[in-house]
């Protein structure tokens, strides 16, 4: 009898190894490598532009009609996308268990389904439990077809008679090719499984959604070239407790990434959030020292978001806690704050919270976070009618950032009075609703509202 060969991949990135190592040489990850069965791939990896021709086509005779939208039903969600889904693009969409990924898609696949042919595929859950939810979410008469199968072959084969202009595979994880014999969810069914579909997606125009499950670290479980096959790559955040949810475009061919798409759960599905600086900041909110508002800038739009520090005598190691912020950037903030402003919180904790399961990855919510810390610290209340924006450089200077003129709108709508901003995003022309006051540095702003 020959022994069956092996090889080992990735369970990183997918790469593939004849002998076990340690560290895996495509991605470098350490003890990512588990052992499969050697079957030769039943699909190349070419093709995926969908286009089958050797010819030689010059840029301006490329019609672009194919890149033409269609609108799910949802606005937030077509604002995500960058106007809308276009035909023949792939999407992931990877989150937490029960974050509302098959909630989303049905709503929406419901809406496409009035207009045109829609395909749900379903992996995890029966027909009646499909059929369940779309009744929940009022959409129980929608003329959308079902199909519960896990095997990809048969899916495309259905797809191909039906002809859907928008699919869904619910969820990647559970769909295996008959050509591996690995278990379904393994890293090369999936690399496979996702391939066979993403071509198939492609050469027939149809725009397929994979919902990916994520591990334990929050990125999508399985290959990491499953997020290069793809033309967009969604996820989806949101606190446990929280209604809120949020939808962020993290790679986009066809938009901006990082866009967001603001949703709160109802008994009857996700309802886009139209304004939602209004629910990030408390009703009744009342002035206290280390609470204050700052505008970020979320894909394209601004936000007020409130942010809260909470700065206490230390007993042993001084902490730094945050919630919704890296805990880095804080560190070097307070550096900063102890260099140019001479004050120094070595003895300090420091906690930071970012209200509403917000997370915060741009620079411009610096000047926002030391001013809060500072309030916290001097005891200080910030009135609540002004609001932050900047980036601060390690120098203790006011750096300009994206949106300055935007985020000045989106805090005179609010009713703020006051607005503190780096120099370079001051708007030109004078504000009625709002007096700006342009700072150069840290200690400018210091000066301006807290002495
Ligand atoms: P689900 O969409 O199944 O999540 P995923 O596919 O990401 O695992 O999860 C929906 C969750 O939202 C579930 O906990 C029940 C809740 N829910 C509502 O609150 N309202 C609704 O109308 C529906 C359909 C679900
Ligand atoms: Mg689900």
């Amino acid at each position: 009898m020959t022994k069956a060969k092996t090889q080992y991949s990735c369970n990183e990135c997918g790469g593939l190894s004849p002998k076990w190592v340690g560290k895996c040489p495509d991605c470098g990850a350490w003890n990512t490598l588990s052992e499969i069965a050697l079957v030769k791939s039943a699909s190349p990896w070419q093709g995926y532009a969908g286009s089958r021709s050797g010819a030689l086509i010059s840029l301006p005779d490329i019609s672009t009609t194919v890149c033409e939208r269609f609108s799910t039903g949802l606005p937030e969600l077509d604002q995500v996308l960058g106007g809308g889904v276009v035909a023949g693009s792939v999407i992931l969409i990877g989150g937490d268990p029960g974050i509302g990924k098959s909630t989303l898609l049905l709503q929406a696949l419901a809406h496409v389904s009035s207009l045109s042919q829609a395909l749900y595929v379903t992996g995890e859950e029966s027909l009646q439990q499909v059929s369940l939810r779309a009744k929940r979410l009022k959409v129980g008469n929608a003329p959308l077809g079902l199909l519960a199968e896990t095997q990809v072959e048969t899916i495309i084969q259905v797809a191909n008679q039906a002809k859907p202009q928008i699919m869904v595979i619910d969820s990647v994880q559970t769909i295996f090719t008959q050509a591996l014999q690995s278990a379904p969810g393994s890293v090369s069914q999936v690399r496979e499984s996702a391939a066979h579909l993403v071509r198939f997606a492609k050469q027939s125009g149809i725009s397929l959604y994979l919902v990916g499950h994520v591990n334990k670290e929050g990125a999508i479980a399985g290959p990491r070239v499953l997020e290069h096959m793809v033309d967009t790559v969604l996820y989806f955040e949101g606190e446990k407790d929280s209604r809120f949810r949020m939808v962020r475009a993290i790679k986009n061919r066809f938009g901006a990434v990082n866009e967001l798409g603001i949703f709160a759960m109802t008994d009857t599905g996700l309802r886009g959030v139209s304004n939602p600086s209004a629910i990030f900041l408390s009703r009744n909110r009342f002035p206290a020292p280390g609470t204050i508002v700052m505008v970020t800038w979320e894909g394209s739009r601004p936000l007020l978001i409130e942010i809260q520090a909470l700065v206490d005598d230390s007993h042993g190691i001084p902490r730094r806690v945050t919630v919704g912020y890296d805990h880095n950037r804080l560190a070097l903030l307070l550096a900063v704050l102890n260099r140019h402003a001479s004050i120094t919180l070595h003895q300090m904790d420091v906690f930071l919270n970012v209200v509403g399961g917000v997370k915060i990855t741009e620079t411009g919510a610096d000047l926002a976070i030391l001013m809060a810390v500072l309030s916290s610290y001097k005891n200080k209340i910030i009135d609540n009618t002004t609001v932050f924006f900047g980036e601060i450089g390690l120098g203790g200077e006011l750096r300009p950032v994206p949106g300055g003129q935007e985020r000045v709108l989106e805090a005179a709508k609010h009713g703020f009075k006051r607005i503190i901003v780096p120099k370079a995003n001051a708007p030109r022309t004078k504000q009625e609703e709002i007096t700006v006051i342009a700072v150069n540095s840290l200690n400018e702003a210091i000066n301006a509202v807290l002495i």
